[in-house]
């Protein structure tokens, strides 16, 4: 595996390794690697000829400071991995090589309504921030695909419509969510529990399965209630939201029954640490 720190050494590489009629698949991430994310690398390597992966814990998308301060940094662990898994390349820029100018001046993507639902309601200014270092990762990198996992259910479908504008001949590709054998849904975020949270944080799995076992039998407040009570009593500390949805508009549904595909979701707060998940209901 060849790491790059240098996003215009790794255009010029990417450049001549694509003019051969070599596919590229992208994975970014913000590294503290799990099974999730390798499974991501297999998919890339299965469709594409050549594989690259970013690490690069993107400050504009955290809008809280202690998330950011206390994001996993497992780097040594996440190269050994990427090699075991024979990832091609490894971009592991630093914050100036991606923004030259800093932070404040990010460029402003029209998100629509994505902006103002679930997600954004409770991290302001986090989509634009995932836009930004996803919109300059791509073109540095140019990829035929790119890899995404659907536990950020929500940054799947704005990275959609930010590709829709400004990247349409790259396809995007996401991936079921990878989970623990208790159902918890991986994520870096995990590596931050303490034992006792960890048994407790699988609640949250355990109350989207409620919703879509109960569709039938409960309106939509009582599943909604239910479900919260489910998290609450098994030790998370606060709740952001627990929501069914459009699955593919992702707006808050009135009427079960209007819909075709609905998803359930969540995002709450155990032992400090903000954990989401999502699960289809059809
Ligand atoms: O999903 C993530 O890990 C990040 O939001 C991403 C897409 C790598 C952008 O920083």
């Amino acid at each position: 595996m060849i790491v790059f720190k240098k996003a215009q050494a790794l255009h010029n590489y990417l450049e001549k390794i694509a003019s051969k009629n070599v596919s590229i698949g992208f994975v970014p991430t913000m590294g503290a690697l799990h099974k999730g994310h390798i499974e991501l690398i297999n998919r890339a390597k299965q469709q594409c000829n050549f594989v690259v992966c970013s690490i690069f814990i993107n400050p504009a998308q955290f809008n809280n400071k202690t998330d950011f301060e206390k994001y996993p940094v497992t780097i040594e662990n996440d190269i050994l991995l990427l090699e075991e898994n024979e990832t091609d390349v490894l971009f592991l820029p630093s914050v100036n090589e991606i923004y030259p100018e800093g932070t404040n001046v990010l460029q402003h993507y029209n998100l629509g309504y994505l902006e103002n639902i679930l997600e954004a309601l409770y991290r302001p200014g986090h989509f634009q921030g995932v836009c930004n270092v996803v919109d300059h990762l791509l073109n540095i990198v140019k990829p035929q695909k790119v890899f995404f996992g659907q536990k950020d259910y929500q940054q799947t479908l704005v990275v959609k419509v930010l590709m829709q504008h400004f990247h349409p001949r790259i396809k995007m590709i996401v991936e079921e969510t990878m989970r623990e054998n208790d159902g918890l849904a991986m994520s870096s975020r995990n590596m931050r529990l303490s034992n006792s949270a960890r048994k407790k944080a699988t609640a949250i799995y355990q109350a989207l399965q409620f919703i879509k076992q109960n569709i039938p039998n409960k309106n939509l407040d009582e599943l909604k209630h239910e479900a919260a009570s489910i998290i609450i009593n098994n030790g998370f500390s606060k709740i952001d939201y627990v929501e069914i949805c459009d699955a593919e508009s992702l707006l808050p549904v009135n009427d079960l029954h209007q819909h075709k595909n609905l998803i359930a979701l969540a995002a709450a707060f155990i032992d400090d640490v903000r954990l989401i998940d999502n699960l289809f209901i059809n």
